[in-house]
């Protein structure tokens, strides 16, 4: 049975296509069978999977994602080899598929619980046909048993693509830096997970983790902040994954080359941390199967 997985943070920049691509990675040269599915318009993952995969700006004749969520082609028809496995490439034109966010950031700052949840509610059903959520889980479908994971890579807002990023998925990977931001992100990622199951109660989704990245362990607060998360997850049954993915400069130049982290920098200190990573997550993922099946 294939494990959908998505990496999924509302907030931009905390690693989540760097996990991905170093997970994907670190899984296929296991002999794992991995799909990595690239659901951001801004095509990062495609530029890590390999120079050249990334789709151009405006390129409507090669397909991606966006035409399998337009309903034009299968999801096996897109997907191409490429350096971290088997890649579903994305299109700068997603953004224009995945609409108007469902919420703000501001909005969800200055609303009330209740509020946020009866505005993504209002948008939901006047923006978003009845069934708009469901439509990747559908083209998943074919293909899920062909492969152990299916990960996917998010776009940092709160949209459609995430939505059906978070309906298709059996687990969420939750990355995130140990500072003050990241915690308001969990909060309202779990926010949102907590509102579509409300309105979805077929939804498979459990929080696999949270996975603590660019992590200093000299840093006072980055410690404390470590702490926090850990209750976070307590009250979200969930965990923060032992293994922390330590800041690592190499992290910040593999996207030049277009080159995953593992790839470019096997023995890097972050390189090394995602090995280890990849170790945690197979056996949580494992446990947890265990649980659904028996629990
Ligand atoms: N372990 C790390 N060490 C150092 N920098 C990191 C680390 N993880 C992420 N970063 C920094 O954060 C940036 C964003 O990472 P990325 O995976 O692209 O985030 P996202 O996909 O969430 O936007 C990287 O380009 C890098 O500069
Ligand atoms: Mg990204």
């Amino acid at each position: 049975m294939g494990v959908i997985v998505s990496v999924t943070n509302q907030k931009g920049g905390v690693g989540k296509t760097v996990t991905v691509s170093s997970l994907a990675s670190a899984l296929n040269s296991q002999g794992y069978k991995v799909l990595s599915v690239d659901l951001d318009p801004q095509r990062n993952l495609d530029m890590v999977a390999g120079k050249g995969m990334a789709i151009k700006v405006g390129d409507v004749t090669t397909k991606s994602v966006l035409n399998v969520l337009k309903g034009e082609c299968s999801l096996e028809e897109i997907i191409v080899p490429s350096s971290i496995g088997d890649l579903a490439r994305a299109s700068n034109l997603l953004s224009q598929w995945a609409g108007q966010p469902l919420i703000t950031r501001t909005e969800f700052e200055k609303l009330s619980q209740e509020e946020c949840f009866a505005t993504m509610s209002k948008r939901y059903k006047e923006g978003w046909g009845e069934n708009d959520h469901r439509v990747l889980k559908m083209k998943l479908a074919p293909v899920k048993d062909k492969y152990d994971f299916i990960l996917m890579d998010t776009n940092p807002s709160l949209t459609l693509l995430t939505v059906n990023s978070l309906f298709a998925a059996d687990y969420v990977l939750i990355p995130a830096f140990a500072e003050a931001a990241s915690r308001e992100a969990i909060i309202e990622l779990w926010d949102t997970i907590r509102g579509m199951k409300a309105f979805n109660p077929d939804m498979r989704l459990q929080v696999a983790g949270i996975l603590v990245t660019k992590f200093n362990k000299r840093n006072r607060n980055a410690n404390g902040y470590v702490r926090v998360f850990e209750k976070m997850a307590k009250s979200m049954g969930t965990i923060v994954f032992q293994q922390k993915i330590r800041q690592g400069v190499s992290v910040t130049e593999y996207l030049t080359p277009q080159m995953d982290l593992l790839s470019y920098d096997t023995t890097g200190i972050s390189s090394v941390d995602y090995k280890q990573f990849a170790k945690e997550f197979l056996e949580r993922i494992h446990t947890m199967e265990e649980a659904r099946k028996y629990g």
